[in-house]
């Protein structure tokens, strides 16, 4: 017998022995996948190494929240979930996704310094915001159309937020009311502002938002029209499923082309937005005004009575003009890498952004914020806290409230241990003393 028929057949007969193995049999462990390798015919040694491989791929993906070590493990659990498309939206920035890239690695250039000899045994992690006392420095940024990622959506980040102690904004393109979300929440949430093209609309959602308790309006304005969301359109294109079955349409304002008025296209887009309710929508054709000024900020400070913050300032000049126009805090953000490709991580943009605000209001920071020393290097450079989007929405796509409360755990705790390590008893104590590195 040839050598090559004699490894054939030790190959088969293993083959065999694992098909007939009381592990494979039992429901709900191998039993399935091997099942399905081998009834595509010939089992050969490349399918069959093909199969280790995507067990062993499988087998990295967390099957519980509480098998993650941090918070990334989340990210695959996410993909797993969610079909393409959805997972594509979550994950996509625009171009190449370099700015997504780039505030996340904007944090590897900054070093911790830490101090030793500190009594660290009583840690607190608590912040203030326009004099509301929060568990944790880390803010919830508002994420759109969270039904798309879970069934709960918003509702249940809003539990998640609270069983945990996070403040939590809400996006204008949620899929959860402010009603609904503030009531599960536990407190107001804030709410952030796409505010159309359209005045009215925009001051009717200020005005919902209001009467709803929300202590702080946030102005987004970092999207325009257009925006080039490569990896999202790649996903659409592997997605075979039909999304009219789930949802009307996709808004086409962050792709090629744009929904025009009188024809409801908008209006289609809204249909799912509860924050949208009840509006004439009709005039409506983008969310964000293309010719929204420092004008329109200060028209929206005179109609705004609670808090106005502003999100998506990275330079010195705007944080200096939102001050003067009479805005109460600032968000720097580049919306995750997902408005511009400019290459500039959003740690790299706060010591201007600071300088800019010169004390008179809160900034906080979000983009790329992964780890506890992540946020321990945010507040050592000046932020007063700061904002995840993406690692809570895995948590919740992967396995709902659960699945958030442990990305939100994880992070308190990395937070704490940073904490300790460097010798901060207090958020307050977190200075610029800590850090060293480009520009600390
Ligand atoms: C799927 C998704 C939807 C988002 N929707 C909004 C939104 O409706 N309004 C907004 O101001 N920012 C939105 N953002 C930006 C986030 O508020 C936040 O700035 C960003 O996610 C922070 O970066 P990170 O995901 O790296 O943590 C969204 C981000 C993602 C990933």
């Amino acid at each position: 017998m040839s050598r090559a028929t004699d490894q054939f057949k030790t190959r088969r007969k293993f083959l065999r022995m694992l098909s007939a193995s009381p592990l494979l049999a039992s429901p709900g462990l191998l039993s399935g996948s091997f099942a399905n390798l081998m009834a595509t015919g010939e089992v050969t040694e490349k399918k069959f190494l093909g199969w280790l491989d995507s067990l062993q791929q499988d087998d990295a993906v967390i099957s519980s929240p509480d098998q993650a070590f941090d918070v990334m493990d989340f990210e695959p659990a996410a993909r797993k979930a969610l079909p393409p498309a959805h997972f594509g939206y979550l994950a996509t920035g625009v171009d190449d996704d370099g700015t997504v890239r780039a505030n996340r690695e904007g944090y590897s250039r900054i070093q911790i310094r830490a101090r030793r000899l500190v009594d660290v045994e009583n840690i607190d992690m608590s912040v203030s915001l326009f004099g509301t006392k929060w568990n944790t420095p880390t803010v919830l940024s508002p994420v759109s159309a969270q039904k798309a990622f879970h069934p709960e959506g918003e509702v249940a980040v809003a539990r998640a937020a609270r069983a945990k102690g996070n403040l939590m904004m809400l996006s204008t393109a949620a899929t959860s009311s402010i009603e609904d979300v503030s009531a599960a929440a536990g407190a107001p949430a804030w709410q952030q502002l796409y505010p159309t093209n359209v005045w009215e609309v925009g001051r009717a959602i200020v005005k919902r938002a209001e009467a709803a308790g929300s202590p702080a309006i946030v102005l987004t304005v970092d999207l325009q029209e257009g925006s080039n969301r490569e990896t999202l359109f790649r996903a659409q294109v592997v997605d075979k499923r039909e999304c009219s079955a789930c949802h009307r349409s996709a808004y086409t304002g962050y792709a090629r082309g744009r929904p025009r008025a009188g024809t409801g296209g908008f209006a289609q887009y809204a249909a799912r937005k509860p924050m949208f309710d009840g509006l004439d929508l009709s005039k409506v054709t983008a969310t964000h005004p293309l010719d929204m000024n420092w004008d329109y900020v200060k028209r929206l400070r005179d109609s705004v009575t609670v808090k106005l913050l502003i999100k998506g300032i990275v330079t010195r000049e705007d944080a200096q003009l939102a001050v003067e126009h009479g805005v109460d805090g600032l968000i720097v953000s580049n919306h995750g890498g997902r408005a511009e490709e400019t290459l500039r991580p959003t740690i790299e943009s706060l010591p201007e952004v600071l300088e800019g605000a010169a004390g008179k209001v809160p900034v906080i920071v979000d983009g790329g914020i992964r780890r506890g020393t992540d946020i321990f290097k945010a507040l050592a450079r000046g932020a007063t806290a700061v904002g995840i989007g993406r690692p809570y929405a895995w948590g919740l796509a992967a396995f709902g409230q659960p699945g958030i409360e442990a990305v939100l755990e994880i992070l308190r705790r990395e937070l704490r241990t940073i904490m300790r390590q460097a010798g901060t008893i207090s958020v307050d104590k977190i200075t610029r003393d800590y850090i060293v590195g480009r520009s600390s």
